[in-house]
């Protein structure tokens, strides 16, 4: 049986202090739910060190929001997979729809990352997702389709045992509009499907597939109970301790 992963992405909030007060409460409430769900905490890089020191001892992972692809060298302003590993980060958030949209990532370079990223020992976070004009206009499966076989060009099923999927329909992200459960679950169904002609069916039932895109305590344990939606990936939910325990509590 695969397990619920409930990873919060940070994205640009919160200065030093404020994280530090946000991580100390998510550490102090984890404590008391008794749940099997994974939580992961992916604040921005400046954070990251202090936050591996504040998460030791507490069941809580690391991750990491974005990375480059090579390993070192002339990348001004870049962050190195080997460099995240260091700081204490297991995870990496890669492929996130706002990265492709506004930093104008490809498959291909997210292919780079996610590779790059194994290579280190990271756990890739790989998030997939159509626009509205995608589901409406009904390319939304050979668009996630094309972002999943090119996501994972080259990349082993062991490697593949790894990596956590993403679907974040973009249409959802923190626009208040959750796909339905059922929405979703046709989704995850479809990547899982996807996966096992890909590699195998076995490879398909072990991977994590977690929804992403305005989870809320409302809505997320009718999302995360679908027989193939294995988590969540959380914005805007997750910048306060006590809506992001509710979540990973919604996770079981
Ligand atoms: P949201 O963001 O929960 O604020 O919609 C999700 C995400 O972008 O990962």
């Amino acid at each position: 049986m695969r397990n619920n992963v409930v990873a919060g992405n940070w994205k640009m909030n919160k200065n030093l202090s404020e994280a530090v007060a946000l991580i100390s409460d998510i550490k102090n409430g984890i404590n008391n739910l008794e749940v099997k769900t994974e939580a992961i905490i992916c604040p921005p890089f400046v954070v990251l060190e202090t936050a591996a020191t504040l998460l030791k001892e507490s069941n809580v992972k690391l991750g990491a929001q974005n990375m480059h692809f090579e390993e070192s060298g002339a990348f001004t302003g870049e962050v190195s997979a080997s460099m995240l590993k260091s700081v204490g980060c297991e995870y990496v958030i890669l492929g996130h729809s706002e990265r492709r949209a506004i930093f104008n990532e490809t498959n291909d370079v997210i292919n780079k990352k996610n590779k790059q990223a194994l290579k280190s020992d990271l756990k890739p976070i790989f998030c997939v997702g159509e626009t509205l004009e995608e589901r409406e206009n009904g390319t939304m499966k050979s668009v996630l389709e094309v972002q999943i076989t090119e996501g994972l060009a080259n990349i082993t099923e062991d490697e593949l045992s790894k990596i956590i999927v993403a679907y974040e329909p973009v249409w959802a992200i923190g626009t208040g509009k959750t796909a339905t459960p059922d929405q979703a679950q046709e989704v995850h169904y479809f990547i899982r499907s996807l996966i096992a002609n890909l590699y195998t069916q076995n490879a398909a039932e072990k991977l994590i597939i977690q929804y992403g895109g305005s989870v809320k305590p409302n809505n997320a344990a009718e999302l995360i109970s679908q027989p193939d939606i294995d988590g969540a990936l959380v914005g805007g939910a997750c910048l306060q301790a006590d809506s992001f325990l509710e979540i990973i509590k919604a996770g079981g």
